[in-house]
């Protein structure tokens, strides 16, 4: 991983991920889409880009203004997790057959985590593999989900169990786009910031702190360091272990209980970043209850989420027990044990295997309102 001030403009941060032949940059800017690295790419290339009915009024023509001279269309989605599902899927694919989108064109991802899973998703699948640039808006995509090549979509039977690895071309990130995002979406995007904190980060934890309240105000500066920082941790991980035999596992912070809520709840109640921030309380909560970490972990967990007015407590009317069978369906069970991220302290999270079901039905029931 590589970070520098590029140039390209005096705002631009420019970052890549080391993946040999298949690295690939990411840039950062505080005003526009900057899309100069894509000149190349993207010459002479047909593109269809994906985004949703939200997404698209506020950011379509600014970023197809940003693009050099192509011939395009546009599939729009509507909007929500809920039909982050084969269906839509088929309707992004039905669109590449109808433009006759072949290999030497490119898919344009601009929206959310689910627009950019989605349409990775269908990159990753039409004709075995064609390209895709990612052009995350919301801070929860832009910190996470653009990065890193896991696209994928629902199924009933649980929250991204259909996917593939498959890494984009680019990603171009706009830091203002926050401007329009709705405080809830802003929030969820901290926890999935925070969450890098509590893996391995424990500085990154202070700073946050200190920076809350520019954060909070949505700062432009603090808000571009603290999303390039994120890409940097994130892009040191998947260099190192792009699809998941080992220490990726530990993004999924949180994951396995926030998936498991996020199913409970109909995908409709909680955001997956608030479903993540109440996932890594029960994932404190554990490692305080199993003794891995010292009493403490779980309310600095707590008060930092909360400083981000996000959620730390699911409702009474979801059974711990229910909870714990959906966390069965976890891409992480092996051999149906439970394999979970837990934390030894801030910053020091690690894979523990086979953990008792009736340990994680205990800490899941400290946090329930
Ligand atoms: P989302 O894509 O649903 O976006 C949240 C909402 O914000 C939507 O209503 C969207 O239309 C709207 N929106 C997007 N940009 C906006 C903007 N700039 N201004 C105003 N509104 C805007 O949700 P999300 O939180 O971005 O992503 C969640 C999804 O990402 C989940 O499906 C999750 O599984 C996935 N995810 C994937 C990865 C990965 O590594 N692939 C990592 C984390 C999360
Ligand atoms: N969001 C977890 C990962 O990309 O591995």
């Amino acid at each position: 991983m590589t970070t520098q001030q590029c140039g390209i403009e005096a705002d631009s941060i420019q970052l890549s991920i080391e993946l040999g032949q298949r690295s690939y940059p990411i840039t950062i800017c505080n005003k526009t889409f900057d899309t100069r690295v894509l000149a190349h790419v993207l010459q002479k290339r047909k593109a269809l880009i994906v985004t949703n009915e939200t997404v698209a009024p506020l950011y379509l023509e600014q970023l197809t203004s940003a693009l050099p001279s192509m011939d395009y269309s546009v599939c729009v989605l509507p909007d929500g997790e809920q039909y982050k599902n084969v269906q839509y899927w088929q309707m992004i694919i039905d669109q590449l057959a109808e433009q006759r989108i072949n290999r030497s064109d490119v898919l344009i991802a601009l929206g959310g985590g689910v627009v950019c899973d989605m349409t990775g998703f269908a990159a990753a699948s039409w004709m075995r593999g064609v390209d895709v640039i990612q052009v995350p808006t919301t801070l929860l995509a832009q910190v996470d989900a653009s990065v890193g090549g896991k696209t994928g979509i629902n199924h009933a039977a649980g929250k991204n169990l259909i996917g593939a690895f498959h890494q984009p071309k680019a990603v171009i990130i706009n830091t203002s786009t926050i401007d329009t995002l709705p405080s809830r979406e802003f929030a969820a995007g901290m926890a999935e910031s925070i969450k890098y904190g509590f893996i391995n980060q424990p500085a990154f934890i202070e700073w946050i702190r200190q920076k809350q309240n520019l954060l909070a105000s949505k700062d432009p500066n603090a808000l571009t360091q603290m999303i390039a920082q994120c890409c940097q941790f994130k892009a040191e991980v998947v260099a190192a272990d792009e699809k998941e035999q080992g220490m990726r596992a530990l993004l999924n912070l949180g994951h396995t209980f926030g998936h498991a809520i996020e199913t409970i709840s109909g995908y409709n109640k909680y955001l997956h970043g608030e479903a993540v921030a109440i996932g890594m309380v029960m994932a404190a909560a554990l490692s305080e209850h199993l003794k891995l970490a010292q009493v403490g972990l779980l309310e600095q967990m707590e008060s930092i989420l909360q400083a981000f007015d996000l959620p730390v407590r699911i409702p009474s009317e979801y059974q711990p027990s229910e909870l714990v069978k959906l966390m069965r369906l976890d891409k992480k069970v092996v051999d149906r044990k439970h394999r979970l991220i837990l934390m030894r302290g801030v910053g020091q999270a690690e894979i523990v295997e086979d953990v008792d079901e009736t340990a994680i039905v205990e800490a899941i029931e400290k946090c329930v309102e």
